[in-house]
């Protein structure tokens, strides 16, 4: 089965749904055409470093927004242009791009800075791999691009993740502290608005720079960005409507352009394996689930079995029970008896309560204080803000909680005994 289809017809009409489906991937880069609905933000990001082309100093900035809004695609394209514009007037500039969840310290970012920039260039003394510290990393990048750029871009993606922020302030200083001439922007990344403040408090004012907020995707964008790569399948598989609809789903639940690209092409999926060649409305809501429980899983997925049991132990009483949102005793109840059928021990109410609002900080659930009369104290209620439906079954993907009663069964249950807190009467 060909995965990989090619551009090329020969081997097109091998498979029946997709014609080019590497435009669904999710590492794929999209041609600029196909890039839709962020003119604002491609005029803001290139107002901010677009001052290479003229050959003046850039801006440093900072993007933040939730996951999928396409904040890395958007600082490569517009670096990328503003790379051709800057060439085209005789101005030598580069653009360097880190993943820093990869390149997670400063040593390994500032050693990929400078393997990057000898790779460009002509550049040829040895870049150590090992051994060596960030100066000599630093020492290396001022020199080529001193010999070899008027300009550089340098992204910065995912910075959150990298453990300290000096690189910020010896990128940002380089120019006046002499050791180097070339003009350095530096476009920063992240999806946690929580790093804005910490930021603030770790770097002085020598970084100086502008913040860009990326909002999730409408439903009318995310139609675009799918319609846009329709040509993924073959001519009149996908049935009317259904870009429609995954974007309407897409859009209620979070914006997230990768995750709507991502439904599209599970839905293709469903369709082959059920050897249909129209995707439907049907293929489209199926696909959703499983990438909502595919989005659960990957958001809870460092959490500790713990966690993951409150959560169980919350979804199965919203299924069992008749309300939707339980106080942290009601859900600890129930938390004892998830953990006697997973043969574990339960952590105290105590530390039940810190679970939950580590899964209250994930965005899984969302906690309430009310009550509070003066006698009676107040008390955290906790909502779920998913389908109970997609954390029982992501929770059951845990190899050892895989034991624990699937959602039918749960469903089942409710219907019978009400009011029972503990499961325990409960035997698969
Ligand atoms: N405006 C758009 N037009 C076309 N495709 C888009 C657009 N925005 C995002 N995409 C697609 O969605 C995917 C996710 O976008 P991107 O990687 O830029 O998101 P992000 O904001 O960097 O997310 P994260 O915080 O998770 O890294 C991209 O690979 C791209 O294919
Ligand atoms: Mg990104």
């Amino acid at each position: 089965m060909s995965e990989q289809t090619s551009g090329d017809p020969l081997f097109q009409d091998q498979d029946p749904v997709f014609a080019r489906k590497e435009l669904l991937h999710v590492g794929h880069v999209p041609d600029e055409d196909r890039i839709v609905g962020r003119d604002d933000e491609i005029q803001s990001v290139a107002n901010e470093v677009g001052a290479v082309v003229r050959g003046d100093p850039p801006n440093n900035v900072m993007i933040y927004g939730k996951t999928g809004t396409g904040k890395s695609l958007i600082s490569r394209h517009v670096a990328t242009r503003a790379q051709r514009a800057a060439e085209s007037n005789d101005i030598d500039c580069t653009v360097l791009y880190i993943d820093c969840s990869e390149a997670n310290t400063e040593t390994r970012a500032t050693r990929q800075l400078a393997l990057d920039l000898k790779e460009k260039t002509d550049y040829e003394a040895e870049i150590p791999l090992r051994g060596v510290g960030t100066m000599e990393y630093y020492q290396h990048i001022w020199a080529v691009l001193d010999a070899a750029y008027d300009a550089a871009i340098v992204i910065l993606d995912e910075i959150d993740k990298l453990d300290n922020s000096n690189i910020l302030m010896q990128l940002s200083r380089a120019r006046e502290a002499r050791k180097t001439n070339t003009y350095i922007g530096v476009i920063g990344i992240s999806n946690k608005v929580q790093y804005k403040e910490s930021l603030d408090e770790r770097i002085d004012s020598s970084f100086g720079h502008r913040e860009l907020f990326f909002h999730p995707y409408d439903a009318a964008q995310l139609r675009e960005i799918m319609r846009n790569r329709q040509d993924a399948f073959q001519p009149d598989v996908l049935a009317d409507g259904t870009i429609e609809l995954c974007a309407a789903l897409a859009a209620k639940k979070h914006g997230d352009a990768r995750k709507a690209i991502e439904i599209l092409k599970e839905a293709g999926e469903l369709a082959r394996r059920n050897d249909v060649t129209e995707v439907t409305e049907e293929h489209i809501k199926q696909a959703q689930e499983v990438a909502e429980v595919n989005r659960i899983e990957e958001l809870t997925s460092g959490a500790t079995v713990h966690a993951k049991l409150a959560l169980y132990a919350l979804a199965s009483r919203i299924i069992t029970g008749e309300r939707d949102t339980y106080k942290t005793r009601e859900v600890y109840q129930r938390y004892v008896g998830v953990c006697e059928m997973a043969a574990l021990d339960p952590v105290t109410e105590n530390g039940l309560y810190r679970q939950l609002k580590e899964q209250a900080f994930l965005g899984v659930i969302e906690s309430e204080k009310t009550g509070g009369g003066r006698s009676q104290g107040s008390y955290l209620l906790h909502r779920l803000v998913t389908d109970p439906k997609h954390i029982v079954k992501a929770v059951r993907r845990d190899a050892s909680l895989d034991e624990l009663p699937t959602y039918e069964t749960l469903v089942n249950y409710g219907g019978n005994q009400t009011n029972d807190t503990d499961l325990s009467s409960f035997v698969e």
